[in-house]
């Protein structure tokens, strides 16, 4: 797994992942949402960097110019509650993209034991395409590697990337010995622990919840 750890570089990335941490200010979940929407803008940024690109020409008033595009074949599947603004965020860059939504909740056994359910699966054929799987809390790593076990059913992506907000030191551990080697990971931060509830500490909290409220 190639991994991208965007906060090992001092940015405005910081001043937004400060604010989605910090408990006075993620009560305003209209401000968590834009907060993951514009972390999600940087991180396609910096994924676009890996991507494949074709001169195009464009017809100005007074010329033609080549501008190199990206020319692959992208679908962009988001974990279902917490992933949606950061899917928004990532579609605000790639606007032409096709989408796919997947579900994926923890039904718990005990408070520490837990399955991943996944119940809802819309995509589009992915075959030779290039998967970006979204989901803003990348903790136990359980979650991404059931929902790619099931997208993989559906077809055989020609690359993936993983898009991730706040990553856990584990969870990056244990996704790297499930996807293909070739697969990047782009994340705005990582932290050192899980608790035993297999939350992220420090984290941030329950990401689903914080966007749109508790179940
Ligand atoms: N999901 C969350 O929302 N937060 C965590 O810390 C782990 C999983």
């Amino acid at each position: 797994m190639i991994i991208h750890n965007l906060d090992k570089t001092n940015s405005i990335l910081n001043q937004f992942i400060s604010e989605i941490r910090d408990i006075n200010i993620q009560k305003d979940s209209m401000r968590f949402r834009r907060n993951i929407e514009r972390i999600g803008e940087i991180l396609s940024y910096e994924l676009s960097r890996e991507l494949h690109f074709q001169d195009q020409e464009v017809q100005t008033p007074l010329g033609v110019k080549k501008v190199p595009l990206v020319s692959d074949q992208l679908v962009l599947c988001s974990v279902l509650r917490a992933g949606l603004p950061l899917h928004q965020g990532i579609l605000n860059y790639f606007d032409h993209i096709e989408n796919a939504f997947i579900s994926a909740y923890r039904l718990h056994k005990t408070p520490e034991i837990f399955e991943i359910k996944v119940e809802y699966l819309a995509t589009p054929a992915l075959n030779g395409k290039i998967l970006i799987l979204a989901d803003p809390m990348l903790a136990t790593g359980s979650s991404l590697v059931s929902v790619y076990d099931i997208l993989k059913k559906i077809g055989t992506p020609s690359q993936v990337h993983l898009v991730s907000v706040i990553a856990a030191k584990e969870g990056i551990d244990y996704i790297s010995k499930h996807f293909p080697d070739n697969t990047h990971l782009w994340v705005a931060t990582v932290d050192d622990k899980l608790n035993s509830k297999g939350y992220i500490v420090p984290g941030l909290g329950d990401a689903g919840d914080l966007a749109f409220g508790n179940k």
